[in-house]
């Protein structure tokens, strides 16, 4: 490893199918005012709403609601929830949800006492909080972000067309996170499949960066095959838990800054894949899912090294008597399999995505240099098209 870096994460987490009785004991920590943000709705559903009232109610908290996060929380919610944050004099924020409920909850607990416009200061000036910033747990129903131990916020701007990730220090990642697999088995088969691929995804935006070396990228490979293998368990049978239990465990390791450790990163399949976000609105995951092969394919001659690699040790490419390139592209042809044997959208028109938007879309996405190839916004217009 030839990087330099430094590591902490102090996000203590909870795992298994009887963490939430872990609840209790993580509340008394905190004051009584507790404000619960939710989504759309598929926690009173499922009836864990009514389990995490009656905790709190035992634990003689104070509650203040805070319902209805959307997917890709928008900025106007931000405000919102900003307000009611700062009102209730929360001292607590719990996030029962998605990845969507955890990033929301973290940027309205940096918001809450902010006196400049959030939206300025944390995502078009990107710039640190340094103001109160309330603490965040969570209870995560959706797997696939790692949103419940990092500092990542994303957050959407449909006026502006802008979708932003700002990602916070240590002082905002959730206190703690509750990750029980079985809260995860009501999950429509679209968002977990596309939490799948959201999973593989932040695995390769680290691991197809460097040259060296590095530690990160044999540990970024066995959570790839053990995802690969549980998710095609899992999408037959969704309520296998040692399957659903290895995903959650995974999702969590590939986003919480430990493989990225001594890597420069890439991200751009995010930054192609939100920027669709902004003009379609699509599941995260699903966005990833339609930008990624182009993207890799148009790469890959920058740094076939690395997807020969890829082909060989992740997805078991027999290299005899094939060249580096052949057996590069035998890997991404293996990844392209997996997704459709998982039924993940492969194409931006199917997300709603139309051919006039590619410029906008274009000049959306934030051009980053960590990757094998620094691209141009005429080289992102020429991937979109490829992602039609
Ligand atoms: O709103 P409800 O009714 O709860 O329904 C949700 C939502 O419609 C539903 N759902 C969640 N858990 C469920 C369930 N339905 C039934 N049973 C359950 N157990 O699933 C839908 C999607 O939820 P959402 O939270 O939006 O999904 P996800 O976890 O993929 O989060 C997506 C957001 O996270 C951001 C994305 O950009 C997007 O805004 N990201 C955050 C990152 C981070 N913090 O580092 C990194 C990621 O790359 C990503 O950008
Ligand atoms: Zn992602």
């Amino acid at each position: 490893m030839l990087g330099n870096f430094t590591y902490c994460n102090p996000t203590k987490l909870h795992f298994g199918e009887n963490s939430l009785e872990m609840l209790k004991d993580e509340l008394s920590h905190y004051g009584k005012n507790i404000l619960l943000t939710y989504g759309g709705g598929s926690i009173k559903k499922t009836g864990l709403y009514d389990e995490i009232v009656k905790i709190l109610k035992d634990c003689k908290k104070n509650i203040t609601e805070l319902p209805g996060v959307m997917p890709n929380p928008t900025v106007e919610k931000l405000y919102e929830g900003a307000k009611l944050a700062r009102e209730s004099e929360a001292d607590l924020i719990l996030a029962v949800g998605g990845g969507s409920v955890c990033d929301y909850s973290k940027a309205v607990s940096v918001s809450a006492y902010c006196n400049e416009d959030p939206w300025e200061k944390y995502y078009l000036k990107m710039e640190d909080v340094d103001n109160k910033i309330i603490p965040v747990g969570c209870v995560l129903t959706m797997v696939g972000t790692g949103s419940e131990m990092n500092g990542g916020a994303v957050i959407t701007n449909h006026k502006a067309k802008l979708k932003i990730g700002h990602v916070f220090g240590e002082n905002v990642y959730p206190k703690f996170a509750i990750l029980n697999p079985k809260l995860t088995y009501t999950l429509p088969k679209y968002q977990m499949v596309a939490g799948f691929f959201d999973i593989m995804n932040h695995i390769t935006e680290q691991y197809f960066s460097g040259t060296d070396d590095s530690t990160s990228d044999y540990l970024m490979e066995g959570l790839m095959k053990s995802l690969i293998h549980s998710s095609e368990i899992a999408v037959n049978d969704p309520e296998n838990y040692e399957a659903r239990s290895n995903i959650m465990w995974i999702a969590t390791w590939a986003l919480n800054t430990f493989v990225a450790m001594g890597k420069s990163t890439d991200w751009m399949v995010h930054m192609i894949g939100q920027s669709v976000g902004a003009y379609t609105d699509a599941t995260h995951g699903m966005t990833l899912a339609a930008v990624a092969l182009p993207y890799y394919r148009y790469i890959l001659p920058y740094g076939t090294e690395k997807f020969k690699r890829f082909a060989i040790n992740v997805w078991n490419v027999n290299p005899e008597g094939k060249n580096d390139e052949q057996i590069a592209l035998e890997g991404l042809s293996a990844m392209e399999s997996w997704m459709k044997k998982l039924g993940l959208v492969m194409n931006i028109t199917d997300l709603g995505a139309t051919p006039d938007m590619i410029d906008g879309i274009a000049d959306g996405t934030f051009l980053l240099d960590g990757g094998y190839k620094q691209l141009t916004r005429d080289e992102v217009v020429e991937i979109l098209k490829q992602c039609l």
